[in-house]
C-alpha cells in the first residue's frame, strides 16, 4: 500500500483551511470532557491523536492552571519541564530524559553524541533520520548514513551482522561503526512496526559489539497500544530513545529524550550550541503532562472500538478495512467503484462530524485511528457510513 503524504493529503483535502480536531473525549467518566468546549468534536480517522486549535489549547491550560498552578521553566530548567521529564524517565525505565525542541535534534544528538569519533550510522532505508532531516547527519554532524532495509519497514540482525561484517571486503579504508538506529513504527510505512524478536536480536548483537542503539521513538506509544509490549520493554533493548510529544498528546510541538546519565547530562550545553535551547517550554510540558495522563486506557478503548467500527464497516457492500501486517493504527480503507468516494467522504464530514483521508483514482485510503474515536459511539460511526455511501 502506498504511504500517504502528508503534504498531499492536507493539499487534496484543503485541510489546511478546515477548524482544527476538537479534543473532548466522549468516554464517561473521562476528565478531559469536562474541561474542553462541548460543541461538536469531529471523530478524524487521520493523524495519530487529538489536535488542539489555539483556543481549545489556551482553554486546556487555563482549566490545568485553575485545579493547580502550572509551574515554569527557566530554559528548560524546573517546573513542569522537570516533571514532565521525571515521569518519561519512570516510563522508559531509563536513568534520565531530557525536553528537546524537536524529535530532529534529539534523533541527531542522540546518534551524533552515541557515535563518538566514529562515523557510520546504519539507519533504515524508510526512516525519518534518513529521509526526512535534512541531511543534518552528514552536514552538521560528520556522519555518514548507512541505509539498510531498503523500502521496507525494517532489517534484520542478521542483514545488519552481514552489512557490518562485510564492510571489511567492501571498503579499504573501513573507518568505526558509531551507532545504530531503528524507527518504530515507522511513519514511511503506514506506521507498521519492527517485531519485537528483532529487537531483541538487534539489541543483542549491538551489546556484544559494544554499538549503541538509538530509538526513534517518536510514536513509540502506538506501537505498544497495538502490540502489546509496554514503552519500558520496548526502551529497554536501546541506549537512547526518543519520543513525540505532538503527535498524539496534543501538544503544540517538543520531544523528550531519554537514556543514561552519562549521555542525557551532555545535552543542555548541545541543545544549547545548536540553538536549541528555549526560554520557556513549559506550555508544551504542562499539555503533555496532561495528556499523557489516561492515555494508555484511552488507546485500549480506542482499539477494542474500532475492532467494533470496522466489523460493522466491513459488512456495508463495497467497503473494506484491513489491518496492515504487522501494522499499528493505520489501517487500508478500499472504496468499491460502486460507490462515489469523494461523496462518501464530504457527506461523512458535512452530515456527521466524521473526517477521512481522501480515496485516491482507484478507491484507496486508510482510516487511521487515534482517540477521537472515542467521541461518538461506535454504532453512530457505522450508521454514518451506512447513510454516506447510499
Ligand atoms: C518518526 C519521526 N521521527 C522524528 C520526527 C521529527 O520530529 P520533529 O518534527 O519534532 O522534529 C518525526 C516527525 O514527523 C517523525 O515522524
Amino acid at each position: 500500500m502506498p504511504s500517504i503524504d502528508r503534504r498531499q493529503f492536507l493539499q487534496r483535502s484543503g485541510a489546511v483551511l478546515l477548524p482544527a480536531i476538537i479534543p473532548i473525549t466522549a468516554m464517561a467518566g473521562q476528565s478531559a470532557a469536562a474541561e474542553l468546549p462541548a460543541d461538536e468534536p469531529p471523530v478524524s480517522f487521520f493523524y495519530d491523536g487529538a489536535d488542539f486549535n489555539p483556543a481549545q489549547y489556551i482553554d486546556a491550560l487555563q482549566k490545568l492552571n485553575a485545579k493547580e498552578p502550572i509551574k515554569r521553566d527557566f530554559y528548560g530548567q524546573g517546573g513542569a519541564v522537570a516533571a514532565l521529564e521525571k515521569k518519561m524517565a519512570e516510563i522508559t525505565g531509563k536513568e534520565k530524559a531530557i525536553y528537546m525542541p524537536t524529535g530532529t535534534l534529539a534523533n541527531q544528538l542522540a546518534i551524533a553524541e552515541l557515535s563518538g569519533a566514529n562515523t557510520k550510522v546504519f539507519v533504515q532505508d524508510m526512516s525519518h533520520v534518513y529521509r526526512d532531516e535534512a541531511d543534518a547527519a552528514q552536514s552538521v554532524f560528520g556522519k555518514r548514513l548507512m541505509p539498510l532495509a531498503m523500502g521496507q519497514t525494517y532489517f534484520t540482525a542478521v542483514e545488519l551482522k552481514e552489512a557490518i561484517e562485510g564492510l571489511k571486503s567492501r571498503e579499504v579504508f573501513a573507518s568505526g561503526i558509531g551507532a545504530v538506529s531503528i524507527e518504530n513504527p515507522v511513519r514511511r510505512t503506514d506506521g507498521r512496526m519492527v517485531p519485537i524478536a528483532e529487537i531483541s536480536k538487534i539489541s543483542a548483537y549491538c551489546r556484544a559489539n559494544n554499538i549503541p542503539l538509538h530509538l526513534d521513538g517518536a510514536r513509540i506509544f502506538m506501537a505498544a497500544a497495538w502490540s502489546g509490549v509496554s514503552v519500558k520493554e520496548y526502551a529497554s533493548y536501546f541506549d537512547s530513545v526518543y519520543i513525540s510529544l505532538y503527535k498524539y498528546f496534543g501538544t503544540a510541538g517538543g520531544a523528550v529524550l531519554c537514556g543514561n546519565s552519562s549521555l542525557i547530562d551532555k545535552m543542555p550545553h548541545l541543545i544549547k550550541i545548536h540553538g536549541g535551547t528555549v526560554f520557556g517550554n513549559w506550555v508544551n510540558a504542562a499539555m503533555a503532562l496532561h495528556r499523557m495522563d489516561g492515555f494508555e486506557n484511552r488507546m485500549k478503548e480506542s482499539i477494542e472500538r474500532a475492532n467494533m467500527i470496522f466489523e460493522g464497516l466491513n459488512k456495508i457492500p463495497g467497503l473494506k478495512i484491513t489491518a496492515l501486517d504487522g501494522g499499528t493504527n493505520i489501517y487500508a480503507f478500499e472504496i468499491s467503484g460502486s460507490i462515489n468516494a469523494a461523496a462518501l467522504q464530504q457527506k461523512l464530514n458535512k452530515d456527521f462530524g466524521i473526517r477521512i483521508v481522501p480515496a485516491d483514482k482507484n478507491g484507496k485510503s486508510t482510516l487511521t485511528v487515534n482517540e477521537t474515536i472515542l467521541y461518538r459511539e461506535p454504532a453512530y460511526i457505522i450508521k454514518a457510513f451506512e447513510s454516506s455511501v447510499r
